[in-house]
Parts: C-alpha cells; sequence; structure tokens
C-alpha cells in the first residue's frame, strides 16, 4: 500500500518524494510506505486550508458540527477494522487498540455537541442601552503535530476541537503510524468536508514539521511528543508569534499508602505501567509506595508480572505488545543498564525478547527496579517503555514530595482507604491529572487533558478546555442609546 498525501480534498502522487516503509513492530514485516514530504507540499496544504477557512468559518457551528456527528459514524463502523490497523502499525494490544478507536468516536460526538453550544458571556454593560458578550471566534489554519503511540485518539482530541470551531488544519501524524491518518483522511473525503478543510502532509518532523511552525500563514501550533522537540517548537513558535500547545512527556507515579487495598493497587499499577507497553505520556513509571507495605506490594507485584503474556499485539491472549521500534528497544536497554550501575536491585524483567517467536519484532519484558533512590537517573528521566522503579517512603508527605521532585507533571495517582489523606494528596499533588484508587492512566475525552512543569505549556487537549487553544475571545459591545457614551467616565462616577 503506497500511501499518500491528502491536499485540498485530492490524494496528490508521491512522484518525485522519497518514500519510507511503514514497520509492523510485531515481526518487522513491511505494511505500507509512506512519502517524505517537502515544504512544497506543506505550502500548498497550507494554501488549501487557507483558502477553504472562511467559508468554512461562516458555516453555522451546529452544521459543521454534522460532520463531526458523521464522523463518529463512520468510526464507530470501521471500529474493529481500525483497531486491527492500529494494533499492526503501532503494537499495542488489541483490547487496546479498540479502546483507542473509541477514545476518537467519543470526541466526535463530543465536539459535535460542542456546536450547539461553543458557549460565550453575555454581561450586563456599565452604560444604559448597551450590550455586552463574549464569542469565540476561529483563528484560521492550524498546524496539528501528533505521536505515533495514540496516533488515533490523539489527533482526534485536536482536529475535532479545531474544525467544530470554525478553523481548517493541516496535519503531519509519525512517520511510524501513517496508516492511522491516512485512514481518518479516507473518513474526511467519505464524509464530504469541503476540499482545504482537513489536510494531511506525511514527513519529517525536521522538514514537515518545521514548515508548518514557520509559514506564516499557520497561526497555532498543537503538538504532542517530546518535551526536547517541544521546547525546539516553542523556540520556534514564539519567534513567529505563534500560539503553540504542547503536550509533552511524563514520570507518572503511583503512591500506595500503608492503608490500601494492595491486590487493587496492584492491579491498577500492572495496567497503567505496561498496558501499551509504557508507552504512555500516562504511563505509571514509579511507584512511591509506604515502607510498612513496601515488600508485600513487590512480591504480589512480581506474581500478577509473571502471568502478563508477552507477544504480538492481534492474538487477543497478549496483554503486552512490541515497542515501536529498535530504537526505542535500545534507548529501554540504555536505561535498564543505567538503573543497574546506579545500584538499583533488578526485581524482574530487565531484558529485550531476541528468540523465537520473538526475534522479528521489538520485544522487552516487564521490569521492575527496587530500593531506588529518588535522584537516580531511572527515577527521574521519561523512559517511555515498560520499566517501573519502586521508592520506598515513610509517609504521606514525603511521597508527595517525591512525586513532585520530577521535571515532568502529567498525572498522578494515590491508592488509600483513609479519605483525609486522599485529599490531601489531591490538593498537593502538582500534576495536570490525579487519579484516586486507580492506576495513572484512563483519561476521559471530556476532561481537560495536559500537565504542569516540563510536560506543558499551560494549554490542555479534550474537553472544552481545547476550543481554548483553538479560538480568540472576542468582545462585543453594541450600543443602542444613539449617543456616545464613554465607558468609564459617563458612568457617573
Ligand atoms: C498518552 O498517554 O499519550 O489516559 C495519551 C490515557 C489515554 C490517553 C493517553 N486515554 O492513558
Amino acid at each position: 500500500m503506497e500511501l499518500q498525501n491528502f491536499i485540498g480534498g485530492k490524494w496528490t502522487s508521491n512522484e518525485e518524494l522519497e518514500t519510507i516503509p511503514v514497520v509492523n513492530p510485531a515481526n518487522n514485516e513491511q505494511l505500507a510506505t509512506v512519502p517524505l514530504s517537502t515544504k512544497q507540499q506543506v505550502a500548498k496544504a497550507v494554501a488549501a486550508a487557507k483558502k477553504a477557512q472562511r467559508s468554512w468559518a461562516r458555516i453555522p457551528a451546529p452544521k459543521r458540527a454534522d460532520y463531526l456527528y458523521e464522523i463518529g459514524h463512520k468510526l464507530k463502523e470501521k471500529k474493529e477494522y481500525l483497531a486491527q490497523v492500529l494494533t499492526k502499525e503501532m503494537g499495542k494490544v488489541i483490547e487496546e487498540a479498540r479502546g483507542e478507536v473509541q477514545e476518537g468516536i467519543d470526541m466526535a460526538f463530543y465536539m459535535a455537541g460542542e456546536g450547539r453550544r461553543l458557549f460565550g458571556e453575555t454581561t450586563p454593560s456599565e452604560l444604559a442601552d448597551k450590550f455586552a458578550m463574549s464569542v469565540r471566534a476561529p483563528i484560521g489554519v492550524v498546524g496539528l503535530i501528533t505521536p505515533w503511540n495514540f496516533p488515533i485518539a490523539i489527533a482526534t482530541w485536536k482536529s475535532f476541537p479545531a474544525l467544530v470551531a470554525g478553523n481548517t488544519f493541516v496535519w503531519k501524524p509519525a512517520t511510524e503510524t501513517p496508516m492511522m491518518a491516512y485512514e481518518m483522511a479516507k473518513i474526511f473525503e467519505e464524509v464530504g468536508l469541503p476540499d482545504g478543510v482537513a489536510n494531511v502532509v506525511f514527513g519529517a518532523g525536521s522538514t514537515v514539521g518545521t514548515e508548518l511552525i514557520e509559514h506564516p500563514d499557520v497561526k497555532v501550533i498543537s503538538f504532542t511528543g517530546s518535551t526536547e522537540t517541544g521546547s525546539k517548537i516553542a523556540e520556534l513558535g514564539g519567534r513567529h508569534l505563534k500560539k503553540v500547545s504542547l503536550e509533552m512527556g511524563g514520570k507518572n507515579a503511583v503512591i500506595v499508602m500503608e492503608d490500601a487495598d494492595l491486590q487493587l493497587a496492584v492491579e491498577g499499577i500492572v495496567w497503567s505501567a505496561f498496558g501499551t507497553a509504557g508507552q504512555r505520556c500516562t504511563a505509571c513509571s514509579r511507584v512511591i509506595v509506604h515502607k510498612d507495605v513496601k515488600n508485600k506490594l513487590q512480591q504480589m507485584l512480581v506474581e500478577e508480572i509473571r502471568k502478563l503474556t508477552i507477544g504480538d499485539g492481534l492474538d487477543e491472549d497478549n496483554k503486552i505488545g512490541p515497542v515501536i521500534n529498535g530504537a526505542a528497544l535500545e534507548k529501554i536497554n540504555h536505561y535498564v543498564q543505567v538503573g543497574k550501575q546506579e545500584g538499583a536491585t533488578l526485581l524482574i524483567g530487565g531484558k529485550s525478547l531476541t528468540s523465537p517467536p520473538y526475534n522479528k519484532g521489538f520485544y522487552f519484558e516487564p521490569t521492575v527496579f527496587t530500593n531506588v533512590k529518588n535522584d537516580m537517573i531511572i527515577a527521574q528521566e521519561e523512559i517511555f517503555g515498560p520499566v517501573l522503579s519502586i521508592i520506598e517512603v515513610a509517609d504521606l508527605e514525603e511521597a508527595i514530595e517525591v512525586n513532585n521532585s520530577v521535571k515532568f507533571g502529567l498525572s498522578s495517582s494515590i491508592f488509600s482507604r483513609d479519605v483525609n489523606k486522599i485529599f490531601k494528596a489531591q490538593r498537593d499533588l502538582d500534576t495536570g491529572i490525579v487519579y484516586v484508587n486507580a492506576g495513572t492512566t484512563g483519561a476521559e475525552i471530556h476532561l481537560p487533558f495536559g500537565g504542569t512543569k516540563g510536560t506543558g505549556n499551560g494549554h490542555r487537549d479534550s474537553g472544552q478546555a481545547a476550543l481554548d487553544v483553538y479560538t480568540e475571545w472576542k468582545s462585543i459591545y453594541v450600543d443602542y442609546s444613539g449617543k456616545l457614551q464613554r465607558a468609564q467616565i459617563d458612568t457617573g462616577n
């Protein structure tokens, strides 16, 4: 299968473009080829998006939303097919892939509902016979740069609010997972989105991404990916006075207090640490445990991990799929070596799987280090793989301090049955998302998604908050007194 860019409602030829293979990380088989576009394709896509934007914005929002309802229905119809493609190109196990497609469906219907809300404010004026209100105005052409770990869900978090608010977009998906973007573009075509409203340009961050950020007609950049790339985008975007919304790394922790339901905690830890083979921004990569229950928790954790079956995600029995590619495997391996050198104790795992049936794909064992000190590299840096560090603490205060001591601030969790501890924790944990008696993953699409510190730059995906990224506030004053009325002066004060 040869994937093509979708620009101005047309599939464009790959002639004269270099193409690279898209491979299944479970077995290294080639699934498709994807073009590495140049600045010219970006320029064409931005021009198409710009041309389409004004008339798109003039369609009443509830009518724009009708397209999102259609998209939602298409996603629903194709859910199983899309989940299979997603597992093949990204590697996550099929049950999780279905969940991810569902996240896109939920977002379609939720944002379609926004078409009949997009609430602003009406408020009294300080002057007689004068009306005051604020409305959300679209910004224009937006550039979307999305990662490979949630190739469909994250794209819907960004593109659907952008569309319902009256923007058009150019989307650069990750080169590892272009097939989901291609499937989405097919859906955009099938529901008859006007030409140029939704454009997909495949290619590298260094060319397509950079060009999107530098292009004067792209007014907003929404990015999910590494903190390193995100900071570069912020810097470059700043120079061009772009609105830049960033969603970046995490070093998320589960806190287990001495009064926790340990079985529940173990289930929450295993699901959030090893689901998606640990490749979630929200993945749990630290367990901060009260000293009184540390040994028991460790023992239960190891037992539970032994039950996990690893393999091709298309096999319903497998709980952990491959990681995305060889480079990811190397990075994970590197951190495991660092952990050993730093003096952490390897409790389970620690190796990539290289003998059949794993030898063709990129598999890493679920890995747990214990006796990890908070200042160790493995306790501070994002590994983005199935590697967990256990850190012992004496009380809640120390647990919170350890949680907050990393440079990221996406998600955190506490397992406890003490309401006082729970409320103190949800107040003092400095992350954008806090879970109580659940792991660090599982965000729902109608709440803001994002983080503090090195995770973000103050914006949020998902929920109503996403609309703030894709709209400007416009305040409108209507004076129907028929005379000049001066604010702050003719008020009689
Ligand atoms: C991500 O971690 O990159 O809450 C996105 C979750 C999912 C989304 C994760 N709903 O884990």
